[in-house]
C-alpha cells in the first residue's frame, strides 16, 4: 500500500523498464509537501525522521556520506543502511547543528517530495523554529507517549498554529513503551483536543505510532489493530499542500523583477502568492492602481495557457503600465487592500531588544519600507500562553504591537496569505535580521487620515525667503559645545538674512519633551519628535539648527531619510570625553561618576560617533568662534 511495499517497488521497476520517459514525468510532477518536526531528542524526534527516510528507501547518497564512516554501508537507496546507525547520525548531527540553525532533509516517495525541517526544541531557539515553521504546509508534533502533553508541545503547538500551519500531525510516539495502550492514546488525544480548541487550532490528525519500532509509519501496525486512522506516511503524501489550498483564492504576484532582455519584450517576473492567471485576465499593479490585460504567461519552458499558485512566471501585459520589483500584479476587481498602520505579530530574534520608536527595515516579499514599532500590547508568555504587559521584546519573545511604515504596503492578513502578510524585520546599520512578523490587520486610524495636498509649497515657502532650506544637525556629547557653537552658527546666519532657528535639547526638554528621561527609548522618542519639528521647520523654508546629543546612529539616519538629499548637514561636535568631563559646565559627569546620576552618554549610556558627518568640528583646537566661521565656509560650498 505504500511505497516502500514490495508490490510498488515491483511496479517501480517495471515502470522504469517499460517507459522511462513516463517514470520520469511522474517523478517531475510530484506535488512536494514541506513539513516541520517539533519535539525533543527525547522525544524520539531523530528516530522518527531516521524511519522516514529509511522506510521510504529513497535516501540520497550526500545526505548520508556525511553520517556513514563505514562506507560499505552506503547502499545507493539506503538500503543497505543500518537503521541505528542513520538515527545515531542524525541525532549528532542535530546536537552538533543546534546553535545554529534548522536542518532541512529531503526525501520523497513514489506519491511526493518532502522537505522536512528540523528545529530545536527549546524555548531558546523559538526563532529556529519560527524560520522553519514559516514555510511548512504541516507540523509533526511529538509526544512521548509515557509524558504525554507538555509544556513545550504547547509551546510548538502555539508557535505552529501562529506561523499559519493549517496540517497538524499529532504523533504519539513510543507507543511500544505503553504496551501499545489505547487507553493512554485516547487520554492523550482528549487533553491536546482541549489545549487545541483553547488556542484556536480548528483540527489535527493523531497518529499512535513507534518510530524505533516502525509501527503506523509506513504501514499499519499489527501492534494496534484498535487505530484505523492513516498512517504517518499515507497522510504526509495526500494532505493538501498549500500551493494546491492557494490556487483557488484571488490572484496576487509580487514583483520580483521586470524582464525586459530586448526592447520588444517586457515582462514581470515573481512567484505566484495565490490564484491562478491566463492571457486575456485583467490584472491591476498596485499600489499605483493602474490596470491592462495579461498577453501571455511565460516560463522557460515556453508560454503557458495557465499560471497556478506557487508557479514562477514572467507575466506580460498589453500596455506599457509602470510595474517595478515591489509593486504587486493581482486581480483586477478584487486587488489587495494597503495601508501603513497595522497591528502585528512579532517574533524577536535579536541579542539586542526591540527598540520601540525606532526605524527598522520591514520586508514582506519583495516590498521593503521603513517601519517603526510602538510599545507592545503584550507579550505572550509561550509556554503558558498568558499575555503579559511589555516595554519591549527581547531575544524569542513573541508579541503582539501596532506598527506604522513609512510608505503604504500592498498586504493581506497573514492568516489570510503568508506571501502578503508575513515579514521580517532588518537592522539599519547592521542588516542584521531582528525579527519576524504577521500582520493581523490595518488599522482603521490609517484608513481615515489621509494627506493634505497644500497650494503654498515648501519650494514657495523657500523661494519666498530666498533661501535652500537646511537642517544643521549637530551632535555631540554633553558639554562638547553644541549649543555654543550652533548659537555663534545662527548669529552668523542671521547677520547673512537668512531665516533661521535653533533648536535646544536643554530647552526643548522643557517643553514639547518635558514627559521624556534619558532611557534609550525615551532618547530616540525625543529625536524623533525633533526630527519631525524640524522637518517642518524646514518645510516652511527655514535653515533649521538642532543641538541634541543624538546619541544613535539609527536616529539620526532616520531624520536624515525623512528630508530631502541635501537637506540634512550632519555636524560632528568632536570634543573626546575626557575634554567634556573635564569642562563640566553644569556639574553632570561629577554626578554622573559619583553614580547620582544614571544613564549618563559617555559614562553609562552609549555614543556613536558618526562615521561620515558632513562636517567635523574638533574643539580642543578651535574655538567655538572659530569652529562656527567652519561651519559657516563649509555650508557654503
Ligand atoms: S539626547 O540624548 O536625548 O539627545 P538631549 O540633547 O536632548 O539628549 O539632552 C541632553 C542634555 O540633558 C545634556 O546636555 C544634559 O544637560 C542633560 N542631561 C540630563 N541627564 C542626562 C543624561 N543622563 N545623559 C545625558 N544628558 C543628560
Amino acid at each position: 500500500m505504500t511505497e516502500s511495499s514490495p508490490d510498488t517497488i515491483y511496479e517501480t521497476d517495471a515502470l522504469i523498464a517499460e517507459d522511462i520517459d513516463a517514470y520520469l514525468e511522474t517523478h517531475q510532477h510530484k506535488s512536494m509537501l514541506r513539513f516541520i518536526t517539533c519535539g525533543s531528542v527525547d522525544d524520539g524526534k531523530s528516530t522518527l525522521i531516521g524511519r522516514l527516510l529509511y522506510d521510504s528507501k529513497m535516501i540520497f547518497e550526500d545526505q548520508l556520506a556525511a553520517l556513514e564512516t563505514d562506507s560499505k554501508k552506503v547502499g545507493t537507496q539506503g538500503q543497505d543502511i543500518d537503521f541505528a546507525l542513520l538515527v545515531d547520525g542524525l541525532a549528532a548531527e542535530r546536537e552538533q547543528g543546534i546553535t545554529i540553525d534548522v536542518a532541512y532533509r529531503f526525501f520523497t516517495t513514489e506519491k511526493r517530495k518532502f522537505i522536512v525541517a528540523d528545529c530545536p526544541g527549546h524555548e531558546q531557539y523559538t526563532r529556529n523554529m519560527v524560520t522553519g515553521a514559516s514555510t511548512a504546509d504541516l507540523a509533526v508534533i511529538l509526544i512521548d507517549a509515557r509524558k504525554g502533553v507538555l509544556v513545550q508541545t504547547r509551546r510548538h503547538s502555539f508557535l505552529c498554529n501562529l506561523l499559519g500551519i493549517k496540517n497538524i500531525v499529532l504523533a504519539v510516539n513510543k507507543m511500544d513503551l505503553v504496551d501499545y495502550d489505547q487507553a493512554t492514546f485516547d487520554a492523550i488525544v482528549a487533553e491536546y483536543s482541549a489545549f487545541a480548541e483553547e488556542i484556536g487550532i480548528e483540527a489535527f490528525t493523531a497518529v499512535p505510532m513507534s518510530g524505533l519500532k516502525g509501527d503506523n509509519i509506513t504501514a499499519p501496525s499489527d501492534n494496534m489493530p484498535w487505530y484505523d486512522g492513516p498512517v504517518l506516511i499515507d497522510h504526509l503524501e495526500t494532505v493538501p499542500v498549500r500551493s494546491a489550498v492557494n490556487r483557488d483564492k484571488p490572484f496576487r504576484m509580487p514583483v520580483q523583477w521586470v524582464n525586459r532582455p530586448n526592447l520588444d519584450f517586457r515582462g514581470f517576473s515573481g512567484l505566484i502568492a495565490s490564484g491562478t492567471v491566463k492571457p486575456g485576465d485583467e490584472l491591476r499593479v498596485l499600489p499605483s492602481g493602474k490596470t491592462s490585460t495579461v498577453k501571455s504567461v511565460v516560463t522557460f519552458d515556453g508560454d503557458l495557457e495557465e499560471g497556478v499558485a506557487g508557479q514562477a512566471v514572467t507575466i506580460c501585459l498589453d500596455d506599457e503600465v509602470d510595474c517595478s520589483r515591489g509593486d504587486v500584479l493581482a486581480t483586477a476587481d478584487n486587488p489587495p487592500q494597503s495601508a501603513d498602520q497595522f497591528e502585528a505579530s512579532i517574533v524577536w530574534m535579536d541579542e539586542d531588544p526591540l527598540q520601540v520608536g525606532r526605524g527598522y527595515w520591514l520586508k514582506l516579499g519583495t516590498q521593503m519600507v521603513s517601519v517603526t514599532v510602538q510599545s507592545p500590547k503584550y507579550e505572550i508568555n509561550v509556554n503558558t500562553l498568558e499575555q503579559l504587559a511589555a516595554k519591549t521584546l527581547e531575544l524569542n519573545s513573541i508579541g503582539v504591537a501596532e506598527i506604522t511604515t513609512d510608505t503604504a504596503l500592498t498586504f493581506e492578513p497573514y492568516s489570510e496569505n503568508r506571501s502578503l502578510g508575513g515579514f521580517i524585520l532588518i537592522d539599519k546599520l547592521t542588516n542584521r535580521t531582528v525579527g519576524a512578523g504577521m500582520l493581523n490587520f490595518s488599522l482603521r486610524r490609517a484608513q481615515n487620515v489621509h494627506w493634505q495636498a497644500v497650494d503654498i509649497t515648501r519650494e514657495a515657502h523657500a523661494e519666498k525667503k530666498n533661501q535652500k532650506p537646511l537642517v544643521l544637525w549637530f551632535t555631540g556629547l554633553s558639554g562638547s559645545g553644541k549649543s555654543t557653537i550652533a548659537n555663534e552658527v545662527e548669529k552668523r546666519l542671521h547677520v547673512m538674512n537668512r531665516h533661521t532657528f535653533l533648536l535646544d535639547g536643554d530647552n526643548v526638554r522643557h517643553g514639547l519633551n518635558k514627559d521624556l528621561g534619558f532611557t534609550e527609548a525615551d532618547r530616540i522618542e525625543n529625536i524623533r519628535r525633533i526630527g519631525e519639528v524640524a522637518k517642518l521647520m524646514a518645510d516652511a523654508g527655514l535653515i533649521v539648527l538642532t543641538a541634541f546629543i543624538s546619541p544613535f546612529r539609527a536616529e539620526r539616519q532616520m531624520v536624515r531619510d525623512m528630508l530631502p538629499d541635501g537637506e540634512f548637514v550632519e555636524v560632528f561636535v568632536d570634543t573626546p570625553l575626557e575634554v567634556a568631563e573635564e569642562r563640566d559646565v553644569k556639574g553632570l559627569y561629577k554626578k554622573a561618576r559619583s553614580g547620582e546620576l544614571k544613564n549618563f552618554t559617555g559614562i553609562d549610556s552609549p555614543y556613536e560617533a558618526p562615521e561620515a558627518a558632513e562636517v567635523r568640528v574638533n574643539t580642543v583646537e578651535m574655538s567655538a568662534e572659530e569652529a562656527a566661521d567652519y561651519i559657516i565656509e563649509q555650508i557654503l560650498k
